[in-house]
C-alpha cells in the first residue's frame, strides 16, 4: 500500500484489503448493534434496517432492485447456488449446463459434483485472448439446456466477456444465464439490466469489503431451488442469520468504489500501463496474456519464456513484494492453470507466469518497483 513502501501488495484479484470507510461502518455493527437482524426489539430493529438499507445501495450500484439482492457468504457460495439452485429446480428435465473452461471453480466444480448426479455439462473454449463467443455458446445448447454460465472477468488474465451478447444469445433459446462477476463488481460499470443476466455472484472482498461475505443477484421471476435450508432468512430463499456488519461494509465498500470508479480505473491504467512499458523494456520476450483491450483495469497476466513463476513470487516475496503465479485459491497447487492451457498458453510459457494484480491503494512507484525486480531476476533465471 502507498503509505507502507516497504511492503507493496500487488495480489488484488485474490483479495483487496479491507477499505477505511467500511471498516469504521462495520465497527457499530460489531461492537454496539450487535443484535440479530430477525428479533423484534429495537436493538434488532436497528440491525434489520442497515441491512435493508445496505440491499438498497448495492441494488442501485448494479442496477437491481432491492428485492434482488440475496446475501451470501461470499463468490463461492453464489455461484454454487446459481449453478446447483437452477439445475435442482429443473430436476426433472435432466439439466444440462453450458459454461466455460476458464470459470473459476466455484462455477466448475460444482459444474462437475452435478454431472456425478446425473446432469450433463458443456465446457466451452475460448479463443487466444480469452473470449467465449455467443455462437459457440447457441451451438452447445440442447433441449435440456437450463442454464448458461459464463463469467464476466476473468480472475487469472482479467478478459471481460461480451456478457449482453452471451445473454442475448441464451435468451433468444430460452435459457436462463448466470454470470461470476466477482472480479468485475466494483471495477467496471455492471448493470443488470443493460448486460440482461438473470443471476450475477459477487464477493465483498474483492471490492474493499470484508472476507466471508457476497451477494447472489436474481432477476425477479427467476426459479431457482434454495441452496441453504433452515430458517426464512432472505424472503426464505437463503437460510442463516445474515453477518450484519459484513453486509454493511460491503455496501459501503462497493458504493465507494462504484463512485470513484472512473478515477480509480484512469490512476489503474496508468500504473499498469507503466508496469508493461518497463517489462517489455527489459524483458522483449515478455508475453502479456488476456485480451488487450478489453481487460480489468491493474490486471496483468505476464509470462516469460523459460523463468519460474513460483521461483520469481518467492523472490518478490523476500523483496517485499506479494504477487500470486496464477489464481490465489490455487497458489497451493503447482499444476498448470487451467485458464492458461484453455488459451492454448504453451506449458513452458505457462510455468513463467507471473499475475499482478494493482488495486486503489497502489502507486505507479509500485509497478516501477516490482518490474524492476522482475527484470532483475528473470534474468538469473535464463
Ligand atoms: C471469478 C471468481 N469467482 C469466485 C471466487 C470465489 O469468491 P470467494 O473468495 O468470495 O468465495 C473468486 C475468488 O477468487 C473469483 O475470482
Amino acid at each position: 500500500m502507498s503509505e507502507n513502501r516497504a511492503f507493496i501488495y500487488a495480489d488484488n484479484a485474490a483479495t483487496t484489503p479491507l477499505a477505511p470507510e467500511a471498516l469504521e461502518a462495520m465497527e457499530t455493527f460489531l461492537k454496539e448493534e450487535y443484535a440479530n437482524a430477525s428479533g423484534l426489539y429495537s436493538l434488532s430493529r436497528k440491525a434489520k434496517n442497515a441491512l435493508q438499507d445496505a440491499r438498497e445501495s448495492i441494488a442501485a450500484c448494479i442496477g437491481a432492485k432491492a428485492s434482488e439482492i440475496y446475501f451470501t457468504s461470499g463468490g463461492t457460495e453464489s455461484d454454487n447456488w446459481a449453478v446447483k439452485g437452477v439445475a435442482f429446480q429443473n430436476w426433472e428435465r435432466r439439466p444440462h449446463i453450458v459454461t466455460s473452461k476458464i470459470e473459476h471453480h466455484a462455477v466448475l466444480n460444482s459444474c462437475k459434483a452435478l454431472e456425478r448426479i446425473g446432469c450433463t455439462v458443456d465446457y466451452l473454449s475460448p479463443d487466444s485472448a480469452g473470449r467465449i463467443s455467443p455462437q459457440s455458446l447457441a451451438k452447445a445448447i440442447t433441449p435440456n439446456t437450463v442454464l448458461a454460465s459464463v463469467m464476466m472477468a476473468n480472475n487469472e488474465i482479467g478478459t471481460i466477456q461480451d456478457i449482453a451478447s452471451l445473454s442475448q444469445q441464451a435468451h433468444s433459446q430460452g435459457i436462463v444465464f448466470h454470470t461470476d462477476a466477482v472480479q468485475a463488481v466494483g471495477h467496471i460499470p455492471v448493470d443488470v439490466d443493460a448486460l440482461g443476466v438473470d443471476l450475477l455472484s459477487a464477493s465483498a472482498h474483492k471490492f474493499n469489503g470484508s472476507k466471508g461475505v457476497g451477494f447472489l443477484y436474481i432477476r425477479d421471476g427467476i426459479e431457482i431451488s434454495p441452496f441453504f435450508n433452515g430458517g426464512q432468512q432472505e424472503r426464505g430463499r437463503r437460510a442463516g442469520t445474515e453477518n450484519v456488519a459484513g453486509i454493511v461494509g460491503m455496501a459501503t465498500a462497493l458504493r465507494f468504489n462504484v463512485e470513484q470508479m472512473n478515477q480509480t480505473t484512469a490512476k489503474l491504467l496508468c500504473i499498469e500501463q507503466t508496469f508493461i512499458d518497463a517489462l517489455r523494456a527489459a524483458i522483449p520476450s515478455v508475453v502479456i496474456n488476456g485480451d488487450a483491450s478489453n481487460h480489468l483495469p491493474g490486471m496483468v497476466s505476464l509470462s516469460i519464456p523459460g523463468a519460474s513463476g513460483e521461483g520469481l513470487l518467492h523472490i518478490l516475496d523476500l523483496k517485499g513484494c506479494a504477487v500470486s503465479t496464477g489464481a490465489a485459491c490455487n497458489s497451493q497447487s503447482t499444476e498448470i492453470s487451467h485458464v492458461l492451457s484453455a488459451i492454448g498458453a504453451p506449458e513452458s510459457l505457462s510455468k513463467g507466469t507471473l499475475r499482478v494484480s494493482f488495486g486503489r491503494f497502489n502507486e505507479v512507484q509500485d509497478a516501477q518497483r516490482i518490474a524492476e525486480l522482475i527484470a532483475k531476476f528473470a534474468k538469473i533465471q535464463d
